[in-house]
């Protein structure tokens, strides 16, 4: 069992890994790798569907119309984006916005499930079809199954899966929103249940005694590009602090 301390800095690597990747050809005509922001400890993690323009030059997810919406329904159940941590299905930019393709999903899915690893939420959101297939393992669309709530165990962990719209399908259709709200409205209630039983542990019991978390969760992405300063590199994983800063 690692302490929330060592999952941030084994998150960090993965950013670092994720930051120059170049195992699919977004690679080529992506500006910049969105891995995901937010708490690195976060209860409750939304995956979305893969960065848009905005996201591909800031290097931040949700940050246009549709991230507006999101942190606007956070705030009314009491939360901000700083405590969640957001994701996407793809890490790059598909080229016009055109839906990922499924040789894109399949190699990009270890960097997911590398993050639900080390975050550990307890409710995870899928945002519209593409996350809501994957994570289900189940090709039922979104309009099915949204609003409904099940426990499914996700590499090595049972997890709280809920579906809901992506929020820009709910954008510019009031009865898509109502339900996004309705949907959104019912988080509260499942981040205060217990957590799902897990499946028999088979990480090995840590010969010494994990450090106890004595740090804040802390900006992830902030802390790599300090430490990318602090090692010399000039050219940083991401473009700039500033394109950070979100958090
Ligand atoms: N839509 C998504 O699915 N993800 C983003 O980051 C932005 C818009």
């Amino acid at each position: 069992m690692s302490t929330a301390t060592e999952r941030r800095e084994q998150l960090k690597e993965v950013f670092r890994e994720a930051s120059g990747c170049v195992r699919c050809p977004l690679s080529e005509t992506r500006t910049t790798v969105v891995f995901g922001a937010g708490n690195a400890d976060a209860d409750l993690m939304f995956v979305g569907e893969a960065p848009g323009a905005n996201e591909d030059r800031t290097g931040l997810p949700f940050v246009g119309q549709a991230g507006r919406l999101l942190e606007q329904l956070l705030g009314e159940i009491g939360l901000v984006r700083e405590e969640v941590f957001i994701a996407n299905v793809l890490k790059c930019r598909p080229p016009g916005n055109r839906d990922p393709r499924p040789s894109e999903i399949e190699t990009c899915r270890g960097y997911l499930h590398r993050q639900l690893e080390l975050i550990q939420p307890r409710v995870i959101c899928t945002l519209g079809n593409f996350s809501t297939k994957l994570l289900r393992g189940d090709p039922t669309g979104i309009s099915r199954v949204h609003g409904q709530p099940e426990v499914r165990v996700i590499g090595p962990r049972a997890v709280r899966l809920f579906p809901i719209y992506h929020p820009s399908a709910a954008l510019y259709t009031r009865s898509m929103l109502d339900t996004l709200r309705a949907d959104f409205a019912r988080l509260p209630e499942l981040l205060a249940l217990e957590p799902p039983p897990q499946p028999a542990a088979v990480e090995p019991i840590p010969a010494v005694a994990p450090e106890p978390l004595v740090e804040e969760p802390a900006d992830l992405l902030e802390e790599a590009a300090e430490d990318a300063a602090r090692n010399g590199e000039t050219e940083a994983p991401v473009a700039s602090e500033d394109q950070l800063g979100l958090f």
